[in-house]
């Protein structure tokens, strides 16, 4: 049995489909969802094999008219990944009614989802997230896009070009999470914390007590958080598709988040990022009086509880975080827009003083010694 979460889009309605063993039907529901009988199938190599495979047989030699294997690393996330679909695409000979198929995790999705974006002005796509951020985060909502290198430095500014594109639906089957390395799990429960402080506390009691049940993949325990983590997220994208207003607030912990993910020597995940980031905004949020001690304390041991980092692995310098975080596309102007966490919420601030993110940062260093 499936159940399905219904997202409105201004690309119109599409589906959020959960139900363990959907992998295999999927040859079986596209129809429905799109008019597209030729696909071009765009797969995370890590699991082009097993989740790959099963798609690929599911919907039969004569609907996959091509197939391409994505590397998922940061620093391959670039336009030239999107012009390799694009050029395949061509070479599969898709044309306005084809469709573009996702199968792997979120930046397989994102780089997927910009060359369906973009390729004959815009053609059919379909999302299949392996991991679990993709399934309660990267996969809803229709942001695309890639990363572009930061002006003279050698780091990458995360999604800095890319395109709002719904998809027709998203397929979440839970029994691909079998095969999710643990680290990778952890991250994606990362971004269901941010979705319970942003909106929903029930969430979070949810969460604390399955803890270990939700970091050992217990499938009962994820199909009750799959659809309580995708239905904040579905009711934020719904409610501000372009990200105007209340969408921001999914970025609570990423302006932190996106100025040491791509740091080479720190070896995080995006989700490990985002765990650090939403510890460094509570501390920010604690110095400017809108979190208690108590409450940062509280998701301190929340995160901590799901084995995910709430520091730094090694010492950075301040000054130069501070500077990643101007590049980030939450900042308007000289105004940081930084999502703050309250008591019962979060909200957006842009009169953070620099004083006060310094002091946030040297809250997430390890201690000396
Ligand atoms: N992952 C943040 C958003 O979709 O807006």
């Amino acid at each position: 049995m499936s159940q399905r979460i219904a997202v409105l889009s201004e690309h119109g309605p599409y589906e959020v489909v959960i139900g363990c063993g959907g992998l295999r039907t999927v040859g079986d529901v596209i129809p429905s969802v799109t008019a597209a009988d030729r696909f071009l199938l765009v797969v995370d190599q890590a699991v082009a094999a097993t989740h790959g495979a099963v798609v690929q047989a599911s919907l039969g030699q004569d609907r996959v008219a091509g197939t391409v294997e994505i590397i998922a690393e940061e620093r391959l996330k670039q336009m030239q990944a999107v012009e390799m679909l694009w050029d395949s695409a061509l070479a599969a000979g898709l044309d306005r009614s084809s469709a573009i198929i996702s199968v792997g995790g979120g930046l397989t999705g994102d780089v997927a989802g910009f060359a369906a974006a973009t390729y004959m002005r815009g053609i059919d796509y379909v999302q299949i997230p392996t991991t679990l951020l993709a399934m309660v985060d990267a996969s809803i909502g229709g942001k695309t896009g890639v990363n572009l290198a930061i002006p003279k430095s050698d780091r990458l500014g995360k999604n800095l070009a890319g395109a709002f594109w719904a998809p027709k639906m998203v397929l979440v089957d839970p029994e691909t999470l079998e095969t999710l390395p643990v680290r990778e799990l952890r991250s994606g429960l990362a971004e269901c914390v941010k979705h319970g402080v942003i909106a929903d506390h029930g969430l979070l009691e949810l969460i604390s007590s399955r803890a270990s049940l939700l970091v050992s993949g217990d499938v009962d325990a994820v199909l009750e958080l799959l659809p309580r983590s995708i239905d904040v997220k579905r009711d934020v994208v719904q409610a501000d598709e372009r990200e105007r207003g209340c969408r921001m607030l999914l970025n609570f912990g990423h302006t932190f988040a996106h100025a040491i993910e791509p740091i080479e020597e720190l070896d995080l995940t995006h989700g490990e990022a985002v765990s650090i980031g939403m510890c460094a905004a509570a501390w920010c949020a604690c110095r400017v009086g809108l979190y208690a001690q108590s409450d940062a304390e509280a998701l301190v041991a929340l995160l901590e509880s799901l084995g995910l980092p709430t520091v730094l692995p090694q010492t950075v310098p301040i000054d130069s975080l501070c500077l990643a975080m101007r590049y980030d596309k939450k900042v308007s102007g000289d105004r940081m827009r930084l999502v703050l966490p309250t008591h019962d919420a979060a909200v957006v601030r842009d009169d953070v003083s620099q004083q006060d993110v310094h002091a946030a940062w040297s809250r997430v260093m390890p201690v000396a010694g």
